[in-house]
């Protein structure tokens, strides 16, 4: 998602949201909205940029350093643009010995790209990850908001070519569909669920289902 990042303002639905958060918290501890509120930009504006960080820091308002703190403790916000997918594979431990690497390679070769890079026509940004609290239903992927887990290959390949078909969709139609922080340009169909029911990889040498 492109975004002119010198003239960055709030859409309405994002405005309202802000307001009805600072009444979720005491006026003084506004510094609690930091987490929300960057979670808000980076479905408004694509990536944390540092423009970004200080216009959430003026919204607040809240000094810029703290905010800045908070997002680049957090590998949740992107320092650094993406593309409209968002494909974080876990590479911990658990996903490793589940096949995440086979995951990973078998995403490159579909994409074209190596992990860390974004395709040319900005769909889909490639990364590995560390653990995402989903050990129990590796190899996992997390795309955008949303879990991907107990991952074939042949699960891989079908969620690759439903994102390619998923139009954008607006905040509020996004949110009704998909719940609280789907947010805008960020979505899976309905029946993405289905992709959490996959038999996992097959790991050379072991038969499907030996894990
Ligand atoms: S090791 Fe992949 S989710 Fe924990």
């Amino acid at each position: 998602m492109t975004v002119d990042q010198s003239n960055l303002s709030w859409s309405k639905p994002a405005s309202d949201r802000l307001e009805w958060l600072r009444t979720r918290y005491p006026a003084d501890h506004q510094r609690a909205l930091i987490l929300p509120v960057l979670h808000m930009a980076q479905r408004e504006f694509g990536w944390v940029s540092p423009a970004v960080i200080d216009f959430v820091a003026k919204s607040i308002p809240v000094p810029t350093i703290q905010v800045e703190e908070v997002a680049t403790f957090y590998t949740m916000y992107n320092k650094v643009p993406v593309g409209r997918w968002h494909l974080q594979v876990c590479h911990n431990i658990s996903c490793s010995l589940m096949g995440a690497e086979i995951v990973i390679e078998h995403i490159e070769g579909k994409l074209g790209i190596k992990r860390g890079q974004t395709t040319a026509d900005g769909e889909f940004t490639l990364v590995g990850a560390e653990c995402l609290g989903s050990c129990g239903t590796a190899p996992m992927m997390q795309v955008n908001d949303h879990y991907h887990e107990n991952l074939s290959l042949a699960d891989v390949d079908r969620l690759l070519k439903e994102l390619r078909d998923t139009p954008d969709l607006p905040d509020d139609e996004a949110n009704v569909a998909h719940g609280p922080g789907s947010g805008p340009s960020r979505m899976l169909p309905r029946d993405g669920e289905a992709f959490t029911a996959g038999a996992g990889v097959v790991m050379p040498g072991h038969a499907a289902g030996g894990h």
